[in-house]
């Protein structure tokens, strides 16, 4: 949504466009014009809020969007997006007739859902784009190498199914410099590969690239590019940096496009030795200006910074005061100057030159961006600026 002036908001995330455009901008000039450019826009888009942003991505030149769920899918679809959209989770066989009603592309990797498949396509009159996911070493979901052929001859027997992809998926590119294993995952893909050729079965779209493998490696990108984290302007891990550096890559220039603001709901001096919040985890040595927010642990910021994170406010950073609590933080506003009620506060995002950015609090709780950004509740308002 887009915010009039006059509406005050109590917390609310604002996704800059401009951002999100220039990362989809780079990643389209890594893998060129004539690869296909995927925007993972499942979990939310990774807490950025789906509906804004793949109307951004496809107008900006995505040409897919991946969904984990059905009911993502059906949601875009609702709302009016038009471009192919693959469903990269399960979804149920109670699920499959929706989904081809949909015209979402499905992943799959089970006989069942094969199986299941033709009767659907008759009944709606309408044919099921599959892309079949190849195991190659990260045992999440996939067929093994040695029953690709067998389940792609039965896909093509099957009447109303349609061959449109096959693809993988890195399980250790983001957490090493050491690539060998996504090395040797590459190569089982390309075996694979090899042998549907020698087969005579022709698979239009083949995809394996994430965004840390779009960055580094070239040839994993095949014929699409599906790309989450970067396309919201943040790096896979520092071990991804690390390799582009040592690959004597340029690093893209990532922007991050995600803020994330409230406003202030009280201000109070408190008397020096007070405690504060549930549990009286912290006790104050001076007299403090106490700003009290209405966030919390409900809304995605995690209880475990309890005491360990600070907001931005006017520019000054506050640290947080006491425990995290379900709807409510705590900051020392005691150094910034002339506070008053509703000010805003950044709990994310940059503030003139200083910022707190979705790694900081990642590594303050021991995860990685992915998690502090996806787990941002939904229900708070996404603001495109
Ligand atoms: C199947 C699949 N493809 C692509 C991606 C995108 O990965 P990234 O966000 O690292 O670019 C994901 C994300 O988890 C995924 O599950």
């Amino acid at each position: 949504m887009t915010k009039p002036e006059s509406v005050k908001l109590l917390q609310w995330v604002e996704i800059d466009s401009s951002a999100l455009i220039h990362n989809i901008h780079q990643f389209r000039r890594l893998i060129g014009e004539k690869r296909k450019l995927l925007a993972m826009v499942k979990a939310n888009a990774y807490g950025h809020g789906i509906l804004e942003v793949s109307r951004i991505a496809v107008h900006a030149g995505v040409d897919w969007l991946g969904v984990h769920s059905l009911e993502e899918g059906i949601l875009l679809r609702k709302q009016g997006l038009t471009c192919p959209i693959l469903v990269v989770g399960y979804v149920l066989l109670d699920g499959l007739k929706e989904a081809v009603a949909h015209d979402l592309r499905l992943t799959v990797y089970n006989f069942e859902t094969l199986n299941k498949l033709p009767a659907i396509c008759r009944q709606l009159k309408k044919k099921a784009f599959l892309h079949v996911k190849v195991e190659t070493g990260t045992f999440r979901q996939g067929i093994r190498e040695e029953d690709v052929l067998s389940f792609m001859k039965k896909a093509k027997e099957s009447p109303g199914l349609v061959l449109e992809g096959i693809s993988s998926h890195f399980a250790n590119i983001e957490d090493t410099t050491d690539h060998a294993y996504a090395q040797s995952q590459l190569q089982n893909f390309k075996k694979v590969l090899q042998e549907l050729e020698q087969n005579k079965v022709d698979i239009p779209l083949k995809h394996m690239s994430c965004s840390a493998s779009a960055i580094l490696f070239p040839d994993t990108y095949f014929d699409m590019v599906r790309a989450g984290i970067g396309m919201y302007g943040l790096w896979p891990s520092k071990e991804t940096f690390l390799s582009c550096r040592l690959q004597k890559r340029e690093p893209l220039l990532l922007k991050p496009i995600l803020s994330w603001k409230t406003r202030i709901a009280q201000v109070k001096k408190v008397p020096k030795g007070s405690f504060i919040g549930y549990g009286c985890t912290y006790r104050v040595s001076r007299e403090t200006t106490l700003a009290v927010l209405p966030v919390g642990y409900y809304d995605g910021y995690d209880r475990r910074l309890t005491n360990s994170s600070y907001v931005l406010i006017k520019g000054k950073r506050a640290p947080l005061r006491g425990r995290i609590a379900m709807d409510f933080i705590m900051v020392d506003t005691t150094d910034v100057p002339e506070l008053n009620l509703e000010d805003e506060v950044v709990l994310l995002g940059k503030y003139g030159d200083d910022g707190i950015t979705a790694d900081d609090l990642a590594s303050l709780l021991g995860t990685i961006n992915y998690e502090i950004v996806t787990r941002i509740n939904p229900l708070i308002p996404r603001i495109i600026t």
